[in-house]
């Protein structure tokens, strides 16, 4: 069951170094962000999988110096579209013509709407949506870690322009939005792994209107 999952997730603070996620859990933690919901099914962003040890070391150290991203043995880097333009629109409208194997006019009507509106608009509201969407993504890869029995930690603590410069994101028309580090969690050495999961009570959370 997935609250299951998410009850024994939590946000790893010690990875044990020695252990190594396989490469299918991995590819299945990033299908899951593939497969997330996304405004317009425009997939805003990308995933970077990180396994070279010197970039880990470089990432770490625009990232708060946390152990997780080189004690882990992959990293997942979600970076978002740095803006929409009108080729990233059609590219994405022409790819679901070309899938389903019809077009249709309201589908097209849409396209033009969004070309109306989206790339006129200023970058930095456009990249500020896109990263929306990848925050979609991140929280599906969450999820699929935890079905998978990996730890993973959740991250926005890193200097995005640096990752950005070390991965070489923005000449790509990217921008650095989360990372994900993956592994396996070492008990000894994690002030959090025995603590509580907190949260705030249902009844401060959900309001019913009935
Ligand atoms: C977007 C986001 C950014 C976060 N950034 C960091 C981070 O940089 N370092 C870290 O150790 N934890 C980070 N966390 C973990 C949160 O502190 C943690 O998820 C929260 O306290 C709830 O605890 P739990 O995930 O263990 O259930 C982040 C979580 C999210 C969702």
């Amino acid at each position: 069951m997935l609250l299951e999952k998410l009850n024994w997730r939590y946000a790893t603070k010690k990875m044990d170094p020695s252990k190594t996620v396989s490469e299918d859990k991995v590819e299945r933690i990033v299908e899951a962000a593939r497969l997330a919901p996304t405004s317009s099914g425009l997939q805003p962003f990308e995933v970077i999988v990180v396994t070279n040890k010197d970039v880990l070391a470089k990432i770490r150290e625009v990232a708060w110096n946390q152990a997780q991203i080189t004690d882990g043995s992959h990293l997942l880097v979600f970076a978002a579209w740095d803006n929409y333009t009108a080729e990233r629109i059609n590219t994405m409208f022409d790819l679901v013509n070309q899938e389903r194997n019809f077009t249709n006019e309201g589908w097209e009507n849409y396209r033009q709407m969004l070309l109306n509106t989206y790339p006129a608009r200023d970058a930095q509201v456009n990249y500020e949506h896109a990263a929306r969407q990848a925050y979609i993504g991140f929280g599906m890869s969450i999820a699929q870690a935890a079905f998978e029995g990996v730890d993973a930690t959740p991250m926005e603590g890193f200097d995005p322009a640096k990752v950005d410069e070390i991965l070489g994101l923005r000449e790509r028309g990217l921008r650095s939005v989360t990372l994900l580090p993956l592994g396996y969690r070492q008990p000894d050495g994690d002030w959090l792994v025995n603590l509580k999961k907190v949260r705030r009570p249902t009844e401060d959370f959900v309001t019913t209107v009935k």
